[in-house]
């Protein structure tokens, strides 16, 4: 399986807070069954200051310690980027990390705010849409707007975005609720990709097998297949083509 969205580069967001505590979330998800993983840290202005720079630099730093434990993984790096009017800024200045190629569109995995949908969020998906990149929603069934109201919902899908559904979310860990709107989504076909959205060992482990499961039972394990392996593999393949 394939995991596009994970907090495990050390020190820089809430996600694995050493380095220690990365490999144990690389050695969990190397023993559920992940053999790839583009670190997405957090980037949002204010609140997790990271840069492309910032960010390749601990990359470096975990690759090495990886490849020093023999961690039989394949790693690649991105972001979480939070809806802010810097995202344009940054798109302009090509400092915006993608995690990979839909369709020969940039991927950039887009997180909201987990009370609502701001005003202006269709617009500014459309405005990267006009600039080569496709947005990729991510965790929209824990967004308490959508969780309230789908036609929030459906607005957004109606831009051609992408959505990321979280497997603890498919799992039940976010209560009935939120476990509902992931299996209307899965059933409605309208997931892009399951990710594990995995912070600590403690807080999020990844537990992709499990969501897998869980997906297969609801739509097959072909359709569950796709969603954690061969859309992903899809969309990251660009990270790993030309450079390893
Ligand atoms: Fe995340």
């Amino acid at each position: 399986m394939i995991d596009l969205h994970c907090h495990v580069l050390p020190g820089i967001d809430d996600g694995a807070k050493t380095m220690d505590e990365s490999l144990s979330l690389i050695q969990a998800a190397i023993d559920d069954g992940i053999t790839r993983i583009i670190c997405t840290p957090h980037i949002q202005p204010g609140i997790y200051d990271n840069t492309l720079a910032s960010i390749t630099d601990v990359f470096s730093q975990l690759k090495e310690q990886v490849t020093h434990h023999s961690l039989n993984i394949e790693l690649a790096f991105a972001a979480e980027v939070r809806l802010c009017p810097e995202i344009m800024v940054l798109a302009k200045q090509n400092k915006l990390p993608f995690i990979g190629l839909w369709q020969e569109q940039q991927v950039l995995l887009l997180e909201l705010p987990h009370s609502h949908v701001p005003a202006g969020t269709e617009q500014l998906i459309n405005w990267l849409k006009k600039n080569g990149i496709i947005a990729m929603i991510a965790h929209p069934e824990r967004n308490r707007d959508i969780l309230a109201d789908f036609s929030k919902f459906k607005q957004l899908a109606r831009t051609g975005c992408l959505f990321q559904i979280t497997a603890a979310s498919v799992c039940g860990d976010f209560g009935e609720k939120i476990q509902q709107l992931s299996y209307k989504l899965l059933l409605d076909d309208l997931v892009s990709i399951i990710a594990t959205d995995a912070h600590s060992i403690k807080r999020r482990p990844p537990k992709l097998s499990q969501a897998k499961a869980k997906v297969a039972e609801l739509v097959g394990l072909e359709k569950a297949h796709q969603l954690v392996y061969e859309i992903p593999k899809l969309i990251s393949e660009s990270k790993f083509s030309a450079f390893t």
